[in-house]
C-alpha cells in the first residue's frame, strides 16, 4: 500500500542551463526539515526590461505532491508557467502569480521541466518547494551516532549516487553533506532518502552525546529445560528510553517473546540478543539451558550477581576460597561490632563441594533426607561453596534473640550482607529454614536496597529455589 509522507522538504528547483542561483534563502516561516536545502536555491527575475524565459529542471524521485514557496514573489499577472513532461501532473499549464503556495500533483517520479514566461520587472527569490512522496519506504534502518561522527549515506541506501534528495526532519541534530549523514547534537532525527532510481529509504539516526551509551540484558545465564526466564535490559547511560523499538532474537534451542520472556526447549548454550532498533544498539549474552546439575560449567548469575540455591547448581570443581572482599567486611563489621561491646566470630565461611558432602551427610544421618534439605544445601547447591558466606557466633535460632544477632539483623547491610535466610516465613521462598547467623555479601550498594525493601535475594532477582532432581 502507498503511503503519502508526512514530513516535508523545501528542495530547490534545480536551475537549467539558462541562469544563475545565487540569492540567500531566509525562511523564518518555514519549520527546519523545510529549511533544510542539500542542493541549491533559485531566483529568477526580469528586471532587464524585456519579457524572458527560463526552463527549471526539477527531479521527483517518485509520484507525490509538491508545494511551492518563495522567499519573494512578486510577478505580472500575464507572466505564466508550463510542466514539460511526458510522466503527467495534475496542472499543465498556469498563471505565475499563482504558484506560490499551489500544490501541484505529479502522476509519477522523473524529471520535470518548468518553463516560466517572465514580464519585465518579475522578481521570484528563492524558489522552492516542499514534497510529500506517494512511496511507502523500502528500507528503514535505525543507526547510532556519537556527536561529531559521520557515516556514509551509501552504507544504508544501496543504489547510492551523488543526486539524491533528502529530507530530514531536524537538521540541528543530523544531516546530510556530501553523500556523508553528520550527527550534530544529541537527540533522535529522521533521514528520509531518495535515489535518482525511486528507492526510497527510511533512516531514523539517534544521537548521543560523547559519553559512549550500550544497551545490556539482565537476567539469568542459566534456564532449566522446558522453563522460561523474564529477561529484561537497561541502558548503560543509566537512562531509560520508553519510546524505542526493542527486538528480542535468540538462537539455538530457545523461543523468545516480544517481552524477553524465554523458553528452553532443549539442553544446550544458546545467545539471547537484544537490538534496539532506534538507537542501532545491541547485546547479547549466552544463556546455558541444563537438564542436569552436573552439566553447570560456570556460576550462575542473575543480573552479575552470583547466585546458589536449590535451583541454580555450582560446577563440583569450583573451589573459589573466601572472597577477600567478604572477608574484609566481615572484619571491619566485627571491629566495630567489638567498639560495642559486642564479640562476633566466625563458625564457617568457605566450604568446598567436598566439604558440604560432609556437611550434608551429617546432617542426613541425624534426621533424615528431607530435614537435611531444610536446613543444609546438598553438595554443589551451597552458597558457601560460592566464598560469599559466612555462618557468626552459633548455628542456633536462639542466636536471634542475642545482642549480637539483633545487632547483626539491623546493622549487617551497611558492610555489604544481607542475612540470606531471614525469616520463617521466607522458608518457602529460599528454600530454606531460618537461619539468622548466616550472612551473605553482595555489597554495600544491593545490601542498603534489600534491607529497605525487606527483600530476599531470591525476591529481588524473580527467581525461585527448588530441586529439580
Ligand atoms: N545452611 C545453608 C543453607 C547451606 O548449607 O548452604
Ligand atoms: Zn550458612
Amino acid at each position: 500500500m502507498k503511503t503519502l509522507k508526512k514530513i516535508s522538504v523545501i528542495a530547490v528547483l534545480i536551475l537549467s542551463l539558462c541562469f544563475a542561483a545565487t540569492a540567500s534563502y531566509a525562511a523564518s516561516d518555514l519549520t527546519t526539515a523545510q529549511q533544510y536545502n542539500p542542493l541549491s536555491r533559485a531566483s529568477m527575475s526580469a528586471s532587464s526590461g524585456k519579457a524572458e524565459t527560463r526552463t527549471l529542471r526539477v527531479y521527483l524521485p517518485s509520484a507525490g505532491k509538491i508545494t511551492f514557496y518563495a522567499d519573494k514573489f512578486s510577478v505580472s499577472d500575464k507572466s505564466t508557467y508550463s510542466i514539460l513532461s511526458s510522466k503527467g501532473a495534475d496542472l499543465l499549464t498556469s498563471r505565475l502569480s499563482t504558484l506560490k503556495g499551489k500544490t501541484i500533483k505529479f502522476l509519477g517520479g522523473g524529471t520535470y521541466y518548468f518553463r516560466f514566461s517572465l514580464t519585465a520587472g518579475d522578481n521570484i527569490a528563492n524558489l522552492l518547494y516542499t514534497y510529500d512522496s506517494d512511496n511507502a519506504f523500502d528500507e528503514t534502518h535505525s543507526i547510532a551516532l556519537r556527536k561529531g561522527e559521520t557515516v556514509p549515506v551509501k552504507k544504508y541506501v544501496k543504489s547510492f549516487k551523488s543526486n539524491y534528495m533528502y529530507i530530514v526532519s531536524n537538521v540541528r541534530i543530523a544531516t546530510v553533506k556530501n553523500g556523508q549523514i553528520s550527527a550534530i547534537k544529541p537527540g533522535n532525527n529522521t533521514i528520509e532518502a531518495f535515489s535518482s532510481t525511486g528507492e526510497h529509504v527510511k533512516i531514523n539516526v539517534f544521537v548521543s552525546d560523547s559519553v559512549s551509551s550500550g544497551i545490556e540484558i539482565q537476567g539469568a545465564n542459566m534456564i532449566w529445560k522446558g522453563e522460561s526466564f523474564n529477561y529484561t535490559y537497561s541502558y548503560t547511560d543509566g537512562k531509560t528510553y520508553t519510546d524505542h523499538e526493542i527486538v528480542w532474537s535468540v538462537s539455538g534451542n530457545g523461543t523468545v517473546t516480544k517481552k524477553g520472556k524465554l523458553t528452553a526447549n532443549a539442553k544446550g548454550d544458546a545467545v539471547l540478543t537484544v537490538t534496539d532498533k532506534t538507537a542501532g544498539m545491541s547485546s547479547s549474552m549466552t544463556v546455558h539451558f541444563i537438564s542436569d546439575a552436573s552439566e553447570v560449567d560456570f556460576v550462575p548469575t542473575i543480573n552479575g550477581i552470583q547466585i546458589a540455591n536449590k535451583t541454580y547448581p555450582l560446577p563440583s570443581d569450583y573451589d573459589p576460597g573466601l572472597d577477600k572482599d567478604t572477608l574484609a567486611a566481615y572484619n571491619k563489621m566485627a571491629a566495630d561490632a567489638a567498639k560495642e561491646g559486642l564479640s562476633f566470630n566466625i563458625i564457617s565461611s568457605y566450604r568446598s563441594y567436598n566439604k558440604q558432602v560432609q556437611t550434608y551427610n551429617h546432617w542426613k544421618s541425624l534426621y533424615g533426607k528431607a530435614e537435611a534439605d531444610r536446613c543444609s544445601a546438598r553438595p554443589g547447591f551451597s552458597e558457601h561453596q560460592l566464598g560469599l558466606a559466612i555462618d557468626v557466633n552459633s548455628c542456633y535460632t536462639s542466636f536471634a534473640y542475642t545482642k549480637e544477632g539483633k545487632w547483626l539483623a539491623k546493622n549487617c547491610w551497611k558492610y555489604g550482607f544481607i542475612l540470606r535466610y531471614p525469616s520463617v516465613a521466607a522458608e518457602k521462598i529460599t528454600g530454606y529454614i531460618y537461619e539468622p547467623w548466616h550472612i551473605r555479601y553482595v555489597g554495600t550498594e544491593l545490601a542498603k536496597k534489600l534491607y529497605q525493601s525487606g527483600q530476599t535475594l531470591e525476591e529481588y532477582l524473580g527467581v525461585d529455589s527448588y530441586y529439580r532432581q
